[in-house]
């Protein structure tokens, strides 16, 4: 039931948990030079943007011509910098050939005060063709902030692309991969479930730069770069050099899924551009290209190597299926096109892969009501799965703890897909903080209690850049060195540790905890760990001392412990220097009976964990 929810939004995948520190590696942003700069007296015209376009997506390259009497070189700024650590290790590769032999290259890795922390040398062959070379080198420093000089010496002519650096050091230490702590943080939660790649980025901001499963699969050199949804002014923020290179790419979202384990739910077009942005739409005749990408998919999850998809899948490395289960149609798309569309997709799904369960968008009005036109038309046509968004202030949530008390058992799911609760913003965007975090708490009470049709929930946004983001609140903050989770992240972890297999009635004054004296409560029983859990809100200034009954069977067995989260100021977060201002307090405890008593902390979040026999 507890996923989350991963978007390249905020920097969260280039400049993010993509570990690449070179931006621009390929000079295929729109402005080539965009990331790069030339050093002092690089002459005129001896580093030139050359385009080839048989090479399709990655046309661009570098063109050096270089006499002995010239110093040649060129600088990359990094996303906001590039995070290096004194003793860790780096690798550096780029591809090239060389017409006319006689270049080497000379890297120079610098601290933001232009000191050298690293070098390294590497020299180029004589090669028609393009070939790839790579040479490793320690930081000598620790900074967030470093820039690469790549200088060019001899004298000769060849051709440069993807200039990269890696740390060498990361997610499983898979060459070119992902950052260690950005996926620990994420593992550490041990979600059920990724969704990705988004959000708006599904859509994009016109047809041709929506996301594109295919173009994210293969050798990386080859993945076409597209401008990124969020490159745009959003919460008065402007990122214009925000692109999607897609070194993080559908394998990629897999295969980390699949080190979490939780299960990949990935969301595709569905022919529809954002609507917050052009809206485009494509014809029905011509949607078929598009339900294509969606069957394709399940074959490169699913399928055989013996197939054209299931081989390349073997191919970059996984021979074994992914066991993909549930697709996503569309995110945030509505209107009667929307219907129109994703039932042409259901046909075919149905027909080919019944069992792929299909994930609708519905999304909430401005006040937070279901989209009552899509709830209605998703439940007719028998949707496996209903994503509800829902981004309120913490009364929404705290009234919301009810929402689907009196929801119809029969028929769709929901997924509750993208949740956060926004704090006023007198002077900006939201913070996360306590208060956010403890009204998401209560309102998940209300989740787990209706478990059986809800059936999946996430948070979102997941990553924010604090040099670089357009979306605020977020579940985790990072800047090029360091990570932290916010009180939300500390709320959904406790959740999603500490989840159960079965509901269990818990009644306060014979009535369901939702809010009464600001309580809120729900009960599960975990038939893997032989544990009643009891997850618990005190949203009051003061302690109070609550006795609540619990309808089970089971008895109590023996001591049981409490873990908890909780601060007198709604106002506190956690942040770079007090990453951990919220975390959660373990004690034991003992409990007996079915009428429980218990004292809660002001402004507190409990999970009381028991066993029971
Ligand atoms: O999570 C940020 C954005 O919020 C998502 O991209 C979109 O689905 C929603 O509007």
């Amino acid at each position: 039931m507890w996923g989350i929810f991963f978007e390249d939004i905020n920097l969260g995948a280039d400049g993010g948990i993509y570990a690449e520190l070179v931006k621009n590696r390929s000079f295929e942003f729109d402005n080539p030079w965009m990331g790069w700069k030339k050093l002092e007296n690089t002459p005129e015209g001896s580093l030139l943007i050359v385009n080839d376009a048989k090479r399709k997506a990655n046309a661009r390259s570098l063109q050096v011509n270089k006499e002995t009497a010239f110093k040649v070189g060129l600088q990359n700024e990094g996303f906001r910098g590039m995070g290096v650590r004194q003793g860790a290790d780096y690798v550096f590769s780029l591809l090239y050939k060389q017409q006319q032999p006689g270049l080497s290259l000379r890297l120079e890795l610098l601290d933001e005060n232009n000191a050298v922390i690293g070098e390294a040398k590497l020299a180029m062959e004589n090669r028609e063709d393009w070939q790839n070379a790579s040479v490793n080198f320690t930081a000598g420093a620790t900074t967030a902030h470093a820039k690469l000089n790549i200088w060019i010496e001899g004298a000769g002519a060849a051709e440069l692309d993807m200039l990269s650096l890696f740390p060498t050091e990361t997610w499983k230490n898979r060459p070119k991969g992902l950052r260690k702590d950005m996926v620990q943080i994420l593992a550490d939660m041990k979600p059920g479930f990724v969704r990705f790649p988004g959000g708006c980025i599904v859509e994009g901001r016109d047809l041709a730069n929506r996301f594109q499963w295919k173009k994210t699969v293969g050798p990386i050199e080859e993945r076409e770069l597209i401008i990124n949804r969020w490159n745009t002014e959003f919460n008065h923020r402007l990122t214009p050099d925000y692109f999607q290179t897609f070194g993080l790419g559908f394998y990629e979202y897999f295969l980390l899924a699949e080190d979490i384990g939780a299960k990949a739910v990935p969301i595709l077009n569905c022919g529809m551009a954002c609507q917050f942005n052009t809206g485009e739409i494509v014809p029905l005749d011509e949607l078929d290209e598009y339900i294509q990408d969606a069957l394709d998919l399940i074959e490169f999850a699913n399928a055989g190597t013996d197939t054209p998809w299931g081989k390349l899948r073997a191919d970059m490395g996984h021979p074994e299926p992914f066991h993909l289960t549930m697709l996503g149609v569309g995110n945030e798309n509505w209107g009667p096109q929307y219907i129109e569309r994703l039932a042409a997709f259901q046909k075919v799904l149905h027909e080919k892969h019944p069992e792929i369960a299909i994930i609708a968008s519905s999304g909430t009005d401005p006040e937070g009501e279901r989209f009552d036109f899509l709830d209605e038309r998703l439940r007719e046509m028998q949707i496996d799965i209903i994503d509800e968004h829902y981004y309120r202030p913490p009364s929404w949530f705290l009234s919301g703890a009810a929402r689907y008390d009196n929801y119809d058992r029969k028929g769709s799911k929901i997924f509750a897909g993208e949740y956060a609760s926004h704090t006023t913003r007198p002077n900006g965007p939201g913070r996360s903080t306590w208060e956010a975090a403890l009204s998401e708490a209560a309102f998940l009470t209300g989740l787990e209690r209706n478990a059986d049709v809800v059936t999946m929930a996430s948070y979102a946004p997941l990553f924010g850049h604090v040099d670089g983001w357009q979306w605020s609140p977020d579940l985790i903050w990072v800047d090029n060195l360091n990570v932290y989770g916010t009180p939300s992240y500390q709320v959904q972890k406790l959740y999603s540790l500490h989840k159960g297999t079965d509901i269990i009635p818990i009644k306060r004054n014979q009535q369901n905890v939702v809010g009464q004296d600001s309580l809120y409560a729900s009960a599960v029983y975990d038939e893997i760990s032989k544990e009643l859990v009891i997850k618990f809100v005190n949203y009051n200034s003061e302690p109070v001392d609550a006795i609540f009954q619990i309808d089970t069977k089971r008895k109590i067995n023996g001591l049981g412990s409490r873990i908890m989260l909780a601060n007198a100021d709604l106002d506190v977060a956690n942040s770079l220097d007090e990453p951990l201002k919220i975390q959660p307090q373990q004690a034991e405890v003992a409990l007996k009976g079915k009428s429980l008593a218990q004292s809660f902390a002001p402004y507190s979040f409990t999970v009381i964990k028991l066993p029971v026999k």
